[in-house]
């Protein structure tokens, strides 16, 4: 069977057809994965039918499996159980047992953020495949940072040159932390460059987000709050979004250095459940600095 790249929107995504991601994959089909997955960031591949090794041996495929974000002291363990498990798995899920859940980012709505640029090595890619889901809602949506970048005004590029942004973030996922009231070094948090530049294909991108970006360094909290709006504007808009309404056994996978994702909120009394693996990252470059290296 001939793999074949479907776009499922004008800026992101692309849904892979042609192919069983439970099996081993031949050099040829791999590099046309491979290229969408650069071309297109997200990549979508629906009918799968994958135990936690089938999905942990697919993700290998591009990169080194990514360890999970170490709690903080003051966060308690979580219990993670079941023939779904793998121990460098994660499961998102609201699934309870004894009152507690047995995944993390349980319930509801959560808004646009990148998996963990709270780190200063985040995880480079993200493979969530989906179990279990619920009769509505909990739809995943992505957003290209690369396009979004791409389309403000030189003004406000020029604005954000050379800047930092506070990534920061604990576990609440609809509203940004009020690290008025929270002392930083109790949460998880990193300095980045707002515009990064992609290791592979060196395309610009914007690097902040509605959940996690806090504060523009060397703004006040308004100046800062306002500028961030500004860019969200960029960032959320339709125009540079893929909307994903999940089926049972789907796989996705997405670029977490130019894509952001946010998840609509979905019944309370309805079971969804995920596996996601990763693959590691290095520290995200600035564009400029990869502009001054040359
Ligand atoms: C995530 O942000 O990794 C979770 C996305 C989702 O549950 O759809």
């Amino acid at each position: 069977m001939t793999v074949t790249v479907h776009p499922v929107s004008p800026a992101i995504g692309a849904e892979i057809r042609g192919v069983d991601i439970s099996k081993p994959i031949d050099a040829a089909s791999f590099a046309v994965i491979h290229k969408a997955w650069l071309d297109h960031s997200v990549l979508l591949f629906r009918g799968q039918n994958l135990d936690p090794d089938q999905q942990r041996a697919f993700v290998s495929l591009f990169g080194t499996i990514g360890v999970r974000s170490a709690a903080l002291p003051h966060k308690r363990p979580r219990a993670f159980e079941g023939p779904d498990y793998n121990a460098d798995a994660m499961l998102v899920s609201n699934v309870r047992k004894d009152g507690k859940p047995i995944g993390v980012l349980p319930d509801g709505e959560m808004w646009f953020h990148h998996d963990m640029c709270y780190s200063n090595t985040p995880n480079r890619a993200s493979f969530l495949y989906s179990i279990e889901i619920p009769s509505h809602g909990g739809d995943t949506h992505f957003a290209s940072m690369s396009a979004a970048y791409e389309r403000l005004p030189e003004a406000l590029k020029a604005r954000i040159e050379g800047k930092r942004v506070l990534q920061a973030f604990d576990e609440v996922q609809d509203a940004r932390l009020d690290l008025a009231n929270i002392p930083l070094e109790e949460v998880k948090h990193a300095w980045q460059p707002i515009v990064i530049r992609h290791p592979e294909t060196g395309r610009k991108a914007l690097y902040v987000n509605r959940l996690m970006s806090h504060r523009i360094e060397g703004l006040s909290e308004a100046e800062s709050d306002a500028l961030l709006e500004e860019l969200y504007a960029y960032g959320e808009d339709p125009a540079v979004r893929y909307e994903h309404v999940w089926k049972v056994g789907d796989l996705v996978m997405w670029d977490n250095l130019c894509s952001m994702h946010a998840r609509t909120d979905f019944p309370k009394d309805q079971r969804r459940m995920m596996r996601r693996f990763t693959i590691s990252g290095g520290p995200v470059v600035a564009a400029w600095e990869a502009a001054q290296a040359g």
